[in-house]
């Protein structure tokens, strides 16, 4: 299940219901899916055609209500040649001339959420959990301490993806902590 969290306020919201209430007033989709095929689809040795299938009518409803074309499965893991640069591309402020359609299937990832009003928020996404990050929205992206994430991503345009930085620094305030099973509380709240 994904959380949300408000480091300005010391706030965490865990409840799927709110989570989904909260980001639908800044304009960002929420949802829960399963696949409607069969569980074997999902298993973590499916290939990415079965998971495209397995979600195919959920993605065909996306694509009529966001326009978007295309739809492909990211897959990463802490192996994955070249990770450390991939991952550099995306956990600096910056925001896409396209939507930001992730649904992931297996691992988790982090994403704070630089609103134009009100404070930095995190979510961290997980298997389950759709999100869908409008374009011009200003974000970065972190994986978690798993360095895994499988996701099924979806274009209006691939070549509208390029991230635009802004370069304000306001991401090196924010620590990429997760709550995921690797997550450890900072030392001060342990007791
Ligand atoms: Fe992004």
């Amino acid at each position: 299940m994904a959380r949300l969290r408000i480091p300005e306020e010391g706030r965490t919201i865990e409840d799927p219901a709110a989570i989904g209430a909260f980001l639908a007033e800044r304009g960002i989709d929420f949802e829960r899916w399963s696949p409607g095929g069969t569980a074997d689809a999902v298993r973590s040795d499916a290939t990415a055609e079965a998971i495209l299938a397995a979600y195919g009518g959920k993605i065909d409803e996306l694509k009529a209500r966001g326009g978007y074309v295309t739809a492909d499965v990211i897959d990463v893991k802490p192996d994955t040649p070249g990770l450390d640069g991939m991952l550099a591309r995306f956990n600096s402020e910056h925001w896409h001339d396209e939507d930001e359609v992730r649904f992931i299937v297996e691992g988790r990832g982090l994403f704070h959420i630089h609103p134009p009003q009100g404070p930095v928020f995190a979510i961290e996404v997980e298997a389950g959990d759709l999100i869908r990050v409008p374009r011009g929205t200003h974000h970065w992206f972190d994986l978690c301490a798993d360095r895994r994430i499988r996701a099924i991503r979806l274009f209006q345009d691939p070549s509208g993806w390029t991230p635009h930085y802004t370069q304000s620094g306001v991401d090196r305030g924010f620590q990429p902590l997760c709550f995921g099973p690797t997550y450890f509380p900072p030392l001060e709240a342990r007791s």
